[in-house]
């Protein structure tokens, strides 16, 4: 029988509501913040014996209802050939920015035994362990494209924007090979065991409707079409996008992520009962006392109502300051507040 959480992603009844959290394989965890005195994230990534180990830690510990496997959304993208490296506190930092089409036609397709064999391996390695379903994840294309075009992190976008105007064809060329490398790498984890996938498109929310529909929908759909025959639910998240949860629904997930700025109810009814959702509470709350944590987890809860087809969790990544035995409460709160 399916697990908890996957019946959840297919809106059937379950007993009580899953948990997991964004993030929850992070800084926040000393074991992981000790690990990293010694190893790179990229290095962690992509050795399968490490990634195994930070994947598990949250899931006894905080008593998830799914894993998420330890990786990152650049990791497909560095095997494309791009020169990067992620810098604590800040993200991806991308050596030589890509803003031509001599520049996007550099990019190496992806071939994922070849290119990223350690994925197999660590998710075979966690599908044998685990006790919960494994998560796998890509970066959405218009996120990953934005770290590419501004060479890091980034608030106004103004370089993508730039060239998403200026130059469509460029921009296209950019987007589909961004795409197919998410498809290649979501193959890959669902192949050697991932029991659904979820697709971040962190910082999409920067575009308007009309612009999200025109530069940034048709690559999204074009990786949820090729993933659906794989039969493993599907998850779209990203932040800020209260004004394209409607185009995100339409993509063509089987669950949208919700982040913080949507209330649960206003989600619901905008986005009908043909989807579930998952989300929202926000990882600052977690940094108040008990008291303001369990009111807002109990408001989400509300929210969410008693339609089936929802999963609880943050409306963005654990923040690192936040204390592990909060998310442990937090994890037994949600289960205990909706077996009643
Ligand atoms: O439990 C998990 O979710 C861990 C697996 C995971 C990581 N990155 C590991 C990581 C996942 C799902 C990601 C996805 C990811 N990476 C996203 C989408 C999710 C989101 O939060 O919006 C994005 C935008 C990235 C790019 C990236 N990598 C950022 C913004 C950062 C944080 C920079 C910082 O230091 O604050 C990273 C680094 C990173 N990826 C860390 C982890 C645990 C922390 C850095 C470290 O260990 O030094």
């Amino acid at each position: 029988m399916d697990s908890t959480f996957v019946q959840a992603c297919r809106r059937g009844s379950t007993s009580y509501t899953p948990v997991w959290y964004m993030r929850q394989a992070g800084r926040y965890l000393p074991e992981y913040r000790a690990l990293r005195e010694s190893h790179g994230i990229l290095d962690i990534c992509r050795t399968p014996e490490l990634a195994s180990w930070v994947t598990m830690l949250p899931v006894r510990r905080l008593g998830v209802d799914a894993a998420i496997l330890f990786s990152d959304i650049m990791i497909p993208v560095a095997a494309m050939g791009v020169d990067l490296c992620i810098d604590p506190g800040k993200g991806p930092v991308i050596a030589e920015p890509i803003r031509s089409r001599v520049e996007v036609e550099r990019l190496r397709p992806i071939e994922a035994s070849r290119d990223l064999p350690f994925i197999a391996e660590v998710v075979e390695m966690l599908a044998a362990d685990l006790e919960v379903p494994l998560i796998g994840f890509c970066g959405a294309p218009f996120t990953l494209a934005s770290y590419l075009i501004e060479g890091g992190a980034s608030r106004r976008f103004d370089h993508t924007k730039a060239l998403m105007r200026d130059d469509p064809e460029t921009w296209h060329e950019l987007m589909r090979r961004l795409a197919d490398a998410g498809i290649a790498s979501l193959r890959a984890q669902v192949g050697a065991g991932a029991s659904a996938a979820q697709v971040f498109d962190s910082w999409v929310g920067t575009l308007s409707p009309a612009e999200y529909e025109e530069h940034a929908l048709p690559h999204s759909r074009r990786i949820f079409e090729a993933l659906v025959g794989l039969g493993v639910p599907l998850i779209h998240f990203g932040t800020q996008t209260g004004e394209l949860l409607e185009l995100m629904r339409d993509a063509g997930a089987d669950v949208v992520g919700v982040a913080s700025g949507t209330p649960m109810d206003e989600a619901r009814r905008r986005l009908g009962s043909g989807v579930a959702l998952q989300g929202n509470l926000d990882p600052a709350v977690l940094l108040a006392g008990w008291d303001e944590v369990e009111r807002a987890a109990r408001d989400v809860i509300e929210r969410a109502g008693a339609v089936p087809g929802f999963i609880f969790n943050l409306g963005h990544g654990v923040r690192p300051e936040t204390d592990p035995d909060v998310l442990r409460r937090l994890t037994d709160f949600v289960h205990e507040e909706t077996a009643k």
